[in-house]
C-alpha cells in the first residue's frame, strides 16, 4: 500500500504557520524519539530557516537508550539543542527554560542592548500528529499554574500560551507533509501511530514490524509471545496468533486481530524500548 496522509486541514495549517512565523523567535520541534529522523517534517525545516531551534525527543521512555544518545549527539552537533523527554512525567519545564535561554542567547542579548528587558521569547511548537505535543504543552502550563497560583495567561490577539515570564508558546496542529518521497518514512510514521490507522492495512504493518525487529532487536517476540523468531514473518505472525488464541471459527489464525495486538504492544512499549531510525545507517 501507499503510505500517505495529508488531509486538507494540514494544507491550511501550514499556510497559517507561514504567516505566523514572523511573530516568533524560536521553533520547538517535537519528534518521536523512536524515529527521530523520520518524524521530522521537512516543511518545518524550511519554515524554521533563520530561527533559533530546539528539538524535543519525546517518548524517549519508549526508545532504545543507546540509539537515543547517538541522536542526541547528532542534533547537538547540528545546533538543534535537543532535549530528551517523557512528557507524562511533568519534568520537562525545568529542563526547557535553560535550553531556551541558550538557544535564544543572541536574541536576548540583542534585546538587552536595545533596552528591552522583560520580553518573553515566543516559540512555535510543531510536530507530526501523536508525538505528544498536547501532553507536553499541558505539562508546561500545569507546572506554571501550580507555581504562581494563577491560571495560565493568554495574551490578546494571537493565542499565546504563557509558560513563564521568559517564554510564551504558540501551539500548532499536528502536521505531516504532502508526499513521502521515501516510503520507508511513511511506514515508520504509520508504525508509531502518527498516521490515521483507518487508512492502513494492519497485517502489512505488522509483518513490516516483525521484519525490522527480528533484524535489529532479536528476542523481543520470543520473549513476549514464546515464538520461534527464525521462521519467516508470516509464520511468526501465525504463531503469535496461535499463542494469543487469536483464531477464527474454523481454527485458522485471525491475522488482522493479531496484527492489531502486535502494533498496540509495540506502540505501548510492551515489546521493550525500540528505535526504528539508526543514526549510523543514516550516515550521521
Ligand atoms: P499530540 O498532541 O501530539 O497528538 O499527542 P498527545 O499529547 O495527544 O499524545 C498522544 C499519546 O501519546 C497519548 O496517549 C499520550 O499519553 C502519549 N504520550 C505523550 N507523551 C508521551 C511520552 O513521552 N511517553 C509515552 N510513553 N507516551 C506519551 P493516549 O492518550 O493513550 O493516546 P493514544 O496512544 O491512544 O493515541
Amino acid at each position: 500500500m501507499d503510505y500517505q496522509w495529508y488531509p486538507g486541514h494540514m494544507t491550511k495549517s501550514i499556510r497559517q504557520m507561514q504567516e505566523d512565523i514572523r511573530l516568533i523567535d524560536l521553533i520547538i520541534e517535537i519528534v518521536d524519539a523512536r524515529i527521530p529522523m523520520s518524524s521530522r517534517n521537512p516543511d518545518i525545516e524550511k519554515l524554521g530557516q533563520g530561527k533559533a531551534r530546539i528539538i524535543i525527543l519525546n517518548k524517549y521512555d519508549l526508545a532504545d537508550e543507546r540509539e537515543t544518545k547517538k541522536w542526541e549527539k547528532v542534533f547537538t552537533d547540528e545546533g538543534l539543542h535537543p532535549i530528551l523527554s517523557d512528557a507524562r512525567t511533568n519534568t520537562i519545564r525545568k529542563a526547557l527554560l535553560p535550553v531556551v535561554r541558550e538557544a535564544c542567547k543572541e536574541k536576548i542579548e540583542r534585546n538587552k542592548r536595545r533596552g528591552i528587558m522583560n520580553r518573553p521569547m515566543r516559540a512555535m511548537v510543531c510536530g507530526i500528529p501523536n508525538v505528544g505535543k498536547s501532553t507536553l504543552i499541558n505539562s508546561f502550563v500545569k507546572r506554571s499554574a501550580a507555581k504562581t497560583g494563577n491560571k495560565p495567561g493568554v495574551t490578546k490577539g494571537k493565542q499565546w500560551i504563557r509558560v513563564s515570564g521568559e517564554l510564551e508558546l504558540m501551539d500548532t496542529p499536528g502536521l505531516l507533509w504532502p508526499k513521502f518521497e521515501d516510503q520507508e518514512i511513511g511506514k515508520k510514521i504509520a508504525l508509531i501511530g502518527s498516521m490515521n490507522d483507518q487508512n492502513l492495512v494492519p497485517e502489512e504493518l505488522a509483518e513490516d514490524l516483525i521484519a525490522r525487529l527480528t533484524e535489529h532487536f532479536p528476542g523481543r517476540f520470543s520473549d513476549r509471545y514464546c515464538v520461534d523468531e527464525t521462521k519467516d514473518v508470516q509464520a511468526i505472525l501465525e504463531n503469535i496468533a496461535v499463542r494469543r488464541g487469536c483464531l477464527k471459527k474454523g481454527g485458522e489464525a485471525d491475522f488482522e486481530k493479531t496484527s492489531r495486538i502486535l502494533l498496540d504492544d509495540f506502540r505501548s512499549g510492551n515489546l521493550g524500548r525500540i528505535t526504528l531510525d539508526f543514526a549510523d545507517e543514516a550516515g550521521k
